[in-house]
């Protein structure tokens, strides 16, 4: 039988090829599948086992990555967050992005720009958002999806850990996405926010961020994919 992660990266080849191409149009039918297959990804599958997480509570770097796959339409990686730690609000400039969270349980705020940025904000920059309902996340939430324009930005706090969540983000950070150039990752704080009249109920309010150097605390150790291999 086809290990289930060779399955979910077939499919988000199938999804996600060509995707740096100028006129690359998203298919709807292949997006849902990846994320049908995405849903019933577990810790087992990619052989997150208690050890490598028993291991990551006693390191002093509040994250750790697991890397998959990666060519320049899309990555597959494992980020482990240890307890009581925040990923900063950071943004995935022009991506679409799955995130699955296979262990432990995650409270993460989500945040749609209000008006398009180019891929590289300089610092200090403001920008304002709509901060979306926080929603806590554990091994059996369906995963929850950005896209380039909606949900861009999130903050992920770790409330019971180490937690697990299996990423694919597409096109990969970096790479140039038809022809706009670079794509870093820009991190954010927020300045102010103001309750907002919405007839939506999943907006809680309008907030100012503001562009911020990369975290200095905020740092990551690697380690080696020891699960069914791709290829
Ligand atoms: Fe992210």
């Amino acid at each position: 039988m086809t290990a289930a992660i060779k399955t979910l990266w077939k499919q988000a080849l199938n999804t996600f090829e060509e995707r740096g191409n100028v006129g690359f149009k998203l298919c709807q039918k292949n997006f849902d599948k990846l994320r049908y297959l995405m849903n019933k990804i577990t810790a087992e599958d990619v052989n997150l086992n208690k050890q490598i997480l028993d291991f990551i509570q006693v390191q002093h770097a509040p994250m750790w990555v697991i890397d998959i796959f990666e060519n320049k339409d899309f990555a597959i990686s494992i980020f482990i967050l240890k307890h009581g730690f925040t990923m900063p609000i950071h943004d995935h400039p022009g991506m679409y992005g799955f995130l699955k969270v296979i262990s432990g349980v995650v409270q993460i705020n989500n945040y749609t720009l209000k008006a398009n940025e180019d891929h590289t904000i300089r610092l200090n920059k403001e920008v304002m958002a709509l901060r979306h309902k926080p929603i806590s996340l554990h091994s059996n939430s369906p995963a929850c999806t950005l896209t380039p324009k909606d949900k861009n930005l999130h903050e992920i706090t770790c409330i019971e850990g180490p937690a697990a969540f299996l990423d694919i983000l597409s096109p990969p950070y970096d790479v140039d996405d038809s022809g706009k150039g670079p794509r870093p990752c820009t991190f954010f704080k927020t300045v102010s926010s103001s309750k907002l009249c919405t007839d939506s109920p999943d907006i809680v309010e309008e907030v100012k961020l503001v562009v911020i150097e990369g975290p200095p605390d905020f740092y990551s150790g690697s380690l080696k994919y020891t699960g069914p291999p791709l290829m």
